[in-house]
């Protein structure tokens, strides 16, 4: 096990700042295929570890598994999967504890997800028992948890229950014929009320610059956030280096988005 130094479970849990309301919260950013919900739940979680808040980030995909796609290898400490913890008949905060990896070039933050070359058949099933029990004990772990879940709920458990179980879900969409297809046959799956699909807060990603607000709205309604289209947010995709900096003026408006998930979702 390698508590490291200063590291987020030997941190005082503490707000640092003397402002700050009642601590965390648990969100998921759901949404259609390649909406961004992987660049949107990498970059709040940056935003917020940069506040040095305690951040776990939980990757749901087990077909495409984000881990090796958001920064190098070296970057990371430890070596452990997200499997091995939902594998187990329990899952607790020590499990989990044990089986995150550290991010390096920030101490308040930790992730967890399958590892490059792995798959749903590296482990043994699991349940929605412990996808329940993997999102209440990380809580314990951390105040502030992320969760990048995955487009296809019918059939990845951990999504499905966390869009049950999160205080707040970001409901993604690109302004396309594809979202709005993928919605109209998503949404029935969730009229049930555990899933309260009303209080998802919308959000529109990767706004390109010819989809002109007035017309997005037209097809998806009211947002409650605009992520736009950057190019270096692009950039640091394809690079695989997804916590990069974003230096350029074209970025401002992004991050200004970013900023605002974070204060209206986290408060912070
Ligand atoms: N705001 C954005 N600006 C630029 N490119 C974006 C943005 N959001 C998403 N993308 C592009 O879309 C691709 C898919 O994003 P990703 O977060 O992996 O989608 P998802 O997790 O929903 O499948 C990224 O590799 C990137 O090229
Ligand atoms: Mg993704």
């Amino acid at each position: 096990m390698n508590f490291k130094r200063n590291s987020l479970f030997q941190r005082n849990m503490e707000p640092e700042e003397e402002n700050m309301g009642p601590e965390g919260g648990v969100l998921a950013v759901w949404g259609s295929p390649s909406s961004g919900k992987t660049v949107v739940s990498v970059k709040l979680a940056e935003y917020l570890a940069k506040k040095k808040r305690n951040v776990l980030l939980i990757f749901a995909d087990m077909t495409a598994p984000p881990l090796p796609c958001v920064c190098a290898a070296a970057d990371l400490e430890g070596e452990r999967s997200l499997g091995s913890i939902l594998a187990a008949a329990h899952v607790t905060e020590n499990l989990i504890k044990k089986n995150c990896m550290f991010y390096r070039k920030n101490d308040y933050l930790s992730m967890t997800g399958m590892l490059k070359g792995e798959n749903v058949f590296t482990y043994p099933p699991y349940e929605q028992e412990q996808a329940a029990e993997l999102i209440v004990q990380a809580k314990e772990v951390a105040p502030y948890v992320i969760i990048d879940c995955t487009s296809t709920i019918a059939s990845d458990i951990l999504s499905a229950v966390a869009l049950m179980e999160a205080d707040t879900v970001l409901r993604l969409v690109n302004c396309d014929l594809k979202s709005i297809s993928y919605l109209s046959s998503q949404l029935p799956l969730l009229r049930d009320n555990k899933w309260d699909a009303d209080r998802q807060l919308k959000v529109a990603s990767n706004v390109k610059q010819q989809e002109a607000s007035s017309h997005m709205e037209q097809v998806l309604g009211n947002v409650a956030f605009q992520i736009p289209h950057s190019t270096e947010v692009e950039r640091q995709c394809l690079e695989g280096e997804m916590f990069g900096e974003l230096c350029l003026k074209e970025s401002r408006a992004f991050r200004k988005e970013i900023e605002k998930i974070g204060k209206e979702v986290f408060g912070v």
